[in-house]
């Protein structure tokens, strides 16, 4: 695992909107995990303005989204539907059709995950997956658990995961208590994967993800396991971990 470590929000934003700029620069046809939550937003940003202004195409790219809750109308504003129209969609250039979020209306779950998943390979599978980190370690959905699951699936959320998401909706009540998000499979057989965590409140996930054991209640620590991942930390939340023993 690389480990480089930026200053700030901003600086992690901007190194990874370059990394992606240049995947897609190489191959335009690149197929890109995308990942909801806060802290891809400052990418997703800058990703927009690339595209606005003619340095970087998404024309020839697919992505698939890690995870969309379930119970959730897809236009609602925390959707991740929604969220990924508000952030990137709405602004670049993919194809119609090239951007899939995952979808479910809970009435056949099992047939809705594997069409997901069938889809992914179809692609030939995840060329660069953005990934963020849960406060708990998780990665998508992957919720801390003895044992990983490998394909995608509706999975129950943890309360923590359910608390640290209340601050996008009016109450914790309306907070959805499940979701349908890819596996590790998808996730441990894209080609590259690049993930950001930003802040303080990810310090102890991030100290867990690079120094602790490998192990499923960690679903982050399985990345170490993967031979090209870039971890993309700003100060705050590389402040546990210990620099001495980082490889870079
Ligand atoms: P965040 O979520 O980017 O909103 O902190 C990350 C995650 O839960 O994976």
């Amino acid at each position: 695992m690389k480990i480089r470590i930026c200053k700030d929000y901003e600086e992690v934003s901007k190194a990874a909107a370059e990394i992606v700029r240049e995947r897609l620069a190489a191959h335009p046809d690149t197929v890109l995990g995308l990942a909801t939550g806060s802290t891809p937003v400052g990418m997703y940003e800058r990703l927009a303005k690339m595209c606005q202004e003619g340095r970087i195409s998404f024309r020839e790219a697919k992505s698939f989204n890690l995870d969309e809750y379930v119970g959730i109308a897809i236009d609602h504003p925390e959707s991740y539907h929604s969220f990924m129209g508000r952030h990137l969609f709405d602004h670049v250039d993919f194809a119609p059709g090239a951007s899939r979020v995952p979808w479910t209306n809970g009435e056949n779950p099992l047939k809705d995950c594997a069409e997901y998943d069938g889809a992914v390979s179809a692609a030939g599978g995840i060329d660069l997956q953005i990934l963020g980190i849960g406060s708990n370690g998780h990665i998508a959905f992957n919720e801390p658990a003895d044992d990983f699951t490998e394909e995608t699936h509706v999975t129950e959320l943890n309360e923590s995961t359910i608390r640290d998401n209340a601050r996008f909706f009016n109450s914790i009540a309306e907070v959805p208590t499940s979701a349908m998000t890819v596996g590790m499979g998808v996730i441990m057989k894209a080609k590259e994967i690049l993930i950001m965590a930003t802040g303080a409140n990810k310090a102890d996930a991030v100290y867990r993800m690079v120094h602790g054991g490998i192990t499923p209640w960690v679903p982050a620590s399985v990345l170490r396991l993967h031979p090209n991942v870039t971890l993309l930390l700003d100060e705050a939340a590389a402040s546990k971990i210990d620099r001495g023993q980082i490889q870079s």
